[in-house]
Formats: structure tokens, C-alpha cells, sequence
């Protein structure tokens, strides 16, 4: 009998994490556009391609800090690291943005989308790219090694991280529009961060807050602001309003219930 025990794991286990439960289109690019709001980016641009109506990649492109050869290493590279344990629950230092990201398994749902995954980063003037491929990686065993493309090659621009996801197994064409209004009911976006989203023709799509109550026929309307009284130690405090719809608002449509922040106490 063994005296040590060990635990391992079989690279399939990313098969099912990863391209089973992001193997629609939407939760698999939040996971891409959280990262990149963490990452302080003010803006992310998604572009897809598209060649004879068929989908050829997709590129997501923001302008946040971008990852030096390291941070690719021991943060991006690595499956289940904890960003809050290691790096404490604090704030962005540009946006001052409450990090979404905790589980260190976002980067997964890139496998829902493709075989080949470029990720090109630029990190205080020094550029890396490498590859992941696939099929490489589910016939690895023990450990993998993505090909390095570019290593600290000294640039003159800015931070920002590039992730082109060729070889789509996607084959129907995007929706540009319909992508942007189930992205709108995920997140509410915050002034400083936009999410463009470019199709084959060049024509984009901005989601923002408008678009995520453009289907929604408001009836009746209370501003929170006006509903606390003034000795109360609320008053001012809260910002907000109450909607009714004048159809009821379907259970998936992401708008029911409401959101409240809260300053000070
Ligand atoms: N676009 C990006 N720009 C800069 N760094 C990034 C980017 N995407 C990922 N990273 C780095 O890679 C790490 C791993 O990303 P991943 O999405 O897998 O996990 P997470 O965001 O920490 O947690 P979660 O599982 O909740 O998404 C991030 O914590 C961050 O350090
Ligand atoms: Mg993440």
C-alpha cells in the first residue's frame, strides 16, 4: 500500500468545466469582459469575423493593464487560483473597481469557444504572446505547455490585453445585436468602462444601459431619492428608481427584482 497518497488530474477535467458550461456564446464573453473590467480596462471591443457568413474568430480587445510573462504564469495560467486570497480584497488602483473575479477558473470558458487561443498582452512597454491549442492540451499528460510567440519584447504602446479565439466551433452566424442584449441584462456598466461589440461589416454595437431596458415598457415610476424622508439618516443617500412594467416581465429577462447601492452607512 502506498504511505503517500496522490491526487491526479486528467486534462478532460477542462473539457467539462470549461466547453460544457460555456458552450453558448454569452457566459463565455462575460467571463472575458469581466476580466478585462478587472483588469481596469476603460474600454473592451469584441470583433467578430465572419467569411461567407460563416464565423471565423473572434477577438476580445481591452485597455487594461495587460499581463507581463509572470502574471501569465503564476495568475492567468494557472486553474484555480484564488485572486482575492492571494492578492487581498481590494480595489483596482486606476478605477478603484471591486475586482469580480474570485475563483481563478474564468479563463476556462475560453475553451468553450475555440481550439486556438492566442492571448497577446502588453505590460509596461513589454509584449508576450503565446498559443493554446486544444487538442495539444487534452493530449498532455501531467502538465502543458503553451507556445510562447513573443517574449518581453520591448514595444512603444500602451498596456492592453488582445484573446483571438481562431478555429470557431461555433458555425452559425453572430448575432451582433441579440449578443448585445443578453450581454445588457448582465451587467450594469458602470460610466468608466465601455463593451463595444464589432461585427465582419465594421459596424458596432454599444451595451450599455439603454439597451438593457429598450425592450421594457415602463408604467408606473418612483425615484427612491424622493421616497426618504428628510430627517432620515438615509436622506440623500439613496439614489434609484422603482419601475413597473405594464406586461409582466419574464423570469429570464434579467430585469426582474431590483439592484441597490448604498453610501456611507
Ligand atoms: N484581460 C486580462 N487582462 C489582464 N489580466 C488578466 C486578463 N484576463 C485574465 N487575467 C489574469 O488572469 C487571472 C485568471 O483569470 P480567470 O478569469 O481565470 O480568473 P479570475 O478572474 O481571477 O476568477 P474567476 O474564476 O472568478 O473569473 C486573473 O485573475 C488575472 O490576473
Ligand atoms: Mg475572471
Amino acid at each position: 500500500m502506498a504511505s503517500q497518497y496522490e491526487m491526479k488530474f486528467d486534462p478532460r477535467t477542462i473539457e467539462h468545466l470549461g466547453v460544457r458550461m460555456y458552450s453558448t456564446l454569452p457566459p463565455a464573453l462575460v467571463e472575458l469582459i469581466s476580466n478585462a473590467y478587472d483588469a481596469d480596462a476603460s474600454r473592451v471591443e469584441l470583433k467578430f469575423h465572419e467569411h461567407n457568413g460563416k464565423p471565423v474568430s473572434i477577438q476580445v480587445m481591452d485597455s487594461g493593464h495587460g499581463m507581463s510573462a509572470d502574471d501569465i504564469q503564476n495568475k492567468f495560467l494557472v486553474i484555480g487560483r484564488n485572486r482575492r486570497k492571494e492578492d487581498g480584497d481590494k480595489r483596482t488602483t486606476k478605477f478603484e473597481r471591486l475586482p469580480t473575479g474570485k475563483k481563478g477558473l474564468g479563463k476556462l470558458a475560453l475553451f468553450g469557444l475555440s481550439k486556438i487561443i492566442t492571448v497577446d498582452t502588453i505590460c509596461n512597454g513589454l509584449r508576450n504572446r503565446f498559443v493554446i491549442n486544444w487538442d495539444e492540451l487534452m493530449n498532455a499528460e501531467g502538465s502543458y505547455n503553451p507556445r510562447a510567440e513573443l517574449v518581453d519584447e520591448p514595444v512603444n504602446r500602451p498596456n492592453g490585453t488582445i484573446i483571438k479565439f481562431s478555429e470557431l466551433k461555433r458555425q452559425s452566424p453572430f448575432d451582433i445585436a441579440g449578443l448585445a442584449d443578453s450581454l445588457s441584462k448582465i451587467f450594469i456598466v458602470d460610466d468608466g468602462f465601455e463593451i463595444v461589440l464589432t461585427g465582419s461589416d465594421g459596424g458596432s454595437v454599444v451595451v450599455d444601459n439603454a439597451r438593457r431596458y429598450s425592450n421594457f415598457t415602463k408604467e408606473f415610476e418612483w425615484d427612491l431619492e424622493k421616497l426618504v424622508p428628510e430627517g432620515s439618516k438615509f436622506f440623500g443617500k439613496i439614489k434609484g428608481f422603482f419601475y413597473t412594467a405594464s406586461t409582466p416581465i419574464k423570469p429570464n429577462s434579467g430585469l426582474r427584482g431590483g439592484l441597490f447601492f448604498l453610501e456611507g452607512n
